[in-house]
């Protein structure tokens, strides 16, 4: 139903029949109160509505069964390359050399996940924007932006940035990379996209106005990646230019090897369609997903859905059962993700409650004190069972892994500083050791990695500098 249509009654009384039949009856008295303006508006909006998907989620939502990827009935812990077996060993040298070719052959994307809301954090704004750099105040898309910077030096090659945002963020994003030049990456290499949206409902079922004329929205979770890959075209681009693999990770962490060459050598030589790293679970109530397999498949449990007695079991060697944490870093093979989207990707939604502000009937707006809504979201983990080659790589979580989700406490912006300082120490300790500045920050441009870096040190005086900010 085009908006032109909706002009004209005819089509309105459609729309209006098309939401009472689909249990949404309350949409047309709601549109009998709006002038004809407003009315317009919200048909537009109505249009874009896929009822038979919103009916589908309600009806699941009434049913009120758990809804996972993977049966976790069967699910037992997966076969994953563990650190005690790679790590420095000649597997992982051949694995390195090999990324490194690929990513010189220019067969290799960076894809930052970044469509999210924030909602732990608190901060207004792209999640993107929030500065993490101890010394220099960088924000998290300079510092993932830089990663991509040092790799396209270090190899000579156009590797593509992909940025995944929502409705809600797009427009700031995009003046945001505009308005820094794109972090000194060529424009056109820098492919920002957009993914879906989907309703809100109460626990009815139904839907709620975020406004007189508009419905609250919300972004479609990170299993939209894949689609919007497709939808927007950047799927096409990709191929034409040759990129054979992306390399998948969230904006929340700055931690991240972006592009580690290891990590898509070990992809490539086992020709994988999607692998993942995974870090030993910090304690049994960690909140990352774990890692299991069933009938052959591998998945994630995400940590609401795993019952207690999983996350409790302990293995024969006393560590947990289920160890292999989620840290969301994949590498996806272009050929099968164009394969899953070609037949209709049909990924199970995830549901997740919410407080969310609407408009009640007087049209007032009301911001609830406690959870009023579902959200419905797919995970892009649950293409994992689709693969029929996959891998699970272990990583050390001080080198890898230290995600911003809360204002305080863990997995927060003062221990993302803690664990950044660490790992520049770390690298410090390689040039110089015994040197002991107050603080401390290696932008990430400045070096691919910990030998680029010594290299390029070598010879400089003042690595003892008390602020030592190495640009
Ligand atoms: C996520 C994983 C969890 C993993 C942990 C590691 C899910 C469901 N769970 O948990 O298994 O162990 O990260 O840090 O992902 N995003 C979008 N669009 C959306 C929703 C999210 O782009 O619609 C992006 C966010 O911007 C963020 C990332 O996905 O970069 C993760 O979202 P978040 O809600 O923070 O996931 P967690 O619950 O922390």
């Amino acid at each position: 139903v085009s908006a032109q249509k909706l002009e004209d009654g005819g089509d309105e009384a459609s729309v209006r029949r098309r939401f009472a039949a689909a249990g949404q009856d309350h949409v047309g008295a709601h549109l009998d109160r709006l002038d004809r303006p407003r009315r317009a508006a919200l048909l537009a909006q109505l249009a874009t509505v896929d009822l038979d998907l919103l009916q589908r989620l309600v009806a699941e939502m009434k049913r009120d069964r758990p809804i996972v990827g993977l049966d976790i009935g069967s699910a037992e812990p997966p076969d994953w390359l563990a650190l005690e077996r790679v790590a420095g060993s000649d597997e992982e040298r051949r694995a390195r050399r090999l990324g490194e070719e690929r990513l010189a052959a220019g067969k290799v994307a960076a894809l930052v996940v970044a469509g999210g809301q924030g909602t732990r954090l608190g901060f207004d704004g792209p999640k993107g924007c929030f500065e993490v750099g101890p010394l220099s105040r960088r924000s998290l898309f300079a510092w993932h932006a830089g990663k991509v910077l040092a790799a396209r030096r270090r190899f000579g090659a156009r590797i593509p940035f992909l940025v995944l945002t929502s409705q809600a963020n797009d427009e700031a994003t995009r003046e945001f990379f505009a308005a820094q030049d794109h972090f000194g990456l060529p424009a056109d290499d820098v492919m920002i996209f957009r993914q879906g949206m989907l309703p809100a409902v109460d626990f009815e079922g139904k839907l709620l106005f975020e406004a007189e004329d508009r419905l609250a929205l919300a972004p479609d979770g990170h299993g939209g990646t894949l689609t919007a890959l497709a939808a927007s075209g950047t799927l096409d681009a990709l191929e034409a230019r040759g990129i054979e693999d992306v390399f998948y990770f969230q904006v929340d962490n700055p931690l991240v090897k972006v592009l580690d060459p290891a990590f898509l050598g070990h992809h490539h030589e086992r020709a994988s369609q999607v692998s993942s790293k995974a870090c030993r679970k910090r304690d049994a109530a960690e909140k990352v997903g774990v890692f299991a397999s069933s009938e052959g498949r591998l998945g994630i449990i995400e940590y609401s859905d795993l019952p207690a007695e999983m996350m409790n079991a302990r293995a024969a060697d006393g560590d947990l059962r289920f160890r292999a944490g989620n840290i969301a870093i994949h590498v996806f093979a272009i050929d099968f993700v164009r394969r899953l989207t070609q037949g209709g990707l049909r990924l199970p939604y995830h549901r997740a409650i919410k407080s969310v502000p609407y408009v009640d009937a007087n049209f007032e707006v009301v911001t609830p004190s406690h959870k009023n809504a579902v959200k419905f979201e797919t995970f892009v983990f649950d293409a994992l069972p689709l693969a029929e080659r996959t891998l699970v790589l272990e990583t050390a979580r001080e080198e890898e892994f230290s995600p911003i989700k809360n204002r305080e406490g863990e997995d927060s912006p003062a221990t993302a500083r803690r664990d950044l300082d660490a790992a520049f120490r770390r690298w410090l300790a390689t040039a110089a050791p015994g040197a002991a500045p107050e603080a401390i920050e290696i932008a990430p441009s400045f070096a691919f990695d910990v030998e680029e870096f010594a290299a390029k040190v070598a010879g400089v005086r003042d690595l003892a500098s008390r602020r030592l900010l190495l640009e």
